[in-house]
């Protein structure tokens, strides 16, 4: 009998005692095939958490370095090497270091959107669903926040720490402007609009909410709202659908899209489960910094 490509992916990852996570940004047929889908501190708590023998990490290359990080004794893969965060590769080592030094005192809050050598550099990680939180359980009042300038000051709003910046930014929800959103609210002057903290800071003044897209998830599931617009990237509508199939989802922009998020497809999926060459690995002396301040993260997430 042919199996459909799903199907196979399936039979191997069972055969092979493999877990697929999937990246709340993945193409629909990636996350209907998943074990989990969801943002980046689950798939990070899921990955520290559970005893399969591979992970299959669909989603970018940091999200795979983390879960490699967090548990070395399985084998994590990434399906296409090449799927990167431009944003991770903003800022390096060494001016995380630099910065350092001009801030003796200050501790250093990196969002995970970053590399393995960056992380090592820091005190603590975060995410977008507990950024606020780690920056206030910090123990400083100054904190270096690297790389994302767009959450970074967006957790300035709510906090009296002081936050210095780095000037990094995601190139996809950076291009999403206030005239985008201002032409998509005409359209729909009913819908309540949600955006995810990378957005611009003028974007997000004119949101209803602000969500990681995990809050997303969780937050559909209890709105009375009948009408949304999604101010992230498009295939975020799909999860959104399966959680909350009542509600009108609206793409705030059909350009909202993570190209290196879509490098991941069915055959690329099962080449990678098949091969298992596309192997994710950290130099040890960058792995035991980094897993540190990883560690610290899901320990200040209660
Ligand atoms: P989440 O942690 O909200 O899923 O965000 C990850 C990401 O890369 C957003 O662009
Ligand atoms: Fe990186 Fe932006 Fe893609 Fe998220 S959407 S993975 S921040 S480039």
């Amino acid at each position: 009998m042919h199996m459909d490509l799903a199907d196979q992916i399936k039979t191997l990852a069972r055969e092979k005692n493999a877990i697929i996570l999937a990246h709340n940004y993945q193409i629909p047929e990636i996350q209907d095939v998943a074990d989990f889908s969801g943002d980046s501190l689950e798939l990070a708590q899921i990955a520290s958490k559970n005893d399969a023998r591979m992970i299959a990490f669909c989603g970018v290359h940091f999200m795979a370095e983390s879960a490699a990080i967090l548990s070395p004794q399985k084998k994590v893969i990434i399906p296409d090497p090449t799927a990167g965060c431009p944003m991770a590769d903003m800022v390096d080592a060494d001016d995380v270091i630099e910065m350092k030094k001009q801030n003796p005192g200050a501790m250093v809050v990196t969002y995970i959107n970053s590399t393995a050598s960056v992380k090592a550099q820091s005190d603590v990680i975060c995410t977008s669903s507990n950024a606020l939180k780690i920056v206030e359980r910090v123990e400083a009042d100054t904190v270096l926040f690297f790389p994302d300038r767009n959450l970074g000051s967006y957790v300035q709003r709510f906090t009296k720490k002081k936050i210095i910046t780095w000037n990094g930014f995601c190139p996809t929800h950076e291009r999403f402007t206030t005239e985008d959103l201002t032409a998509i609210k005409k359209k729909h002057p009913d819908a309540l609009v949600m955006v995810h903290p990378e957005c611009r800071p003028d974007v997000i003044d004119m949101a209803d909410e602000v969500f990681s897209t995990g809050q997303m998830v969780k937050f559909v599931k209890s709105t009375n709202s009948k009408k949304i617009i999604v101010g992230t990237e498009t295939d975020m509508i799909h999860r959104l659908k399966q959680v909350a199939p009542h509600i009108e989802y609206i793409p705030a922009s059909d350009s909202f899209i993570c190209p290196n998020m879509k490098k991941i497809n069915l055959s690329v999926l099962l080449g990678g489960l098949r091969d298992e060459e596309t192997v994710v690995t950290v130099p040890q002396d960058v792995r035991e910094g980094a897993r540190k301040a990883l560690q610290r993260m899901l320990d200040l997430s209660y």
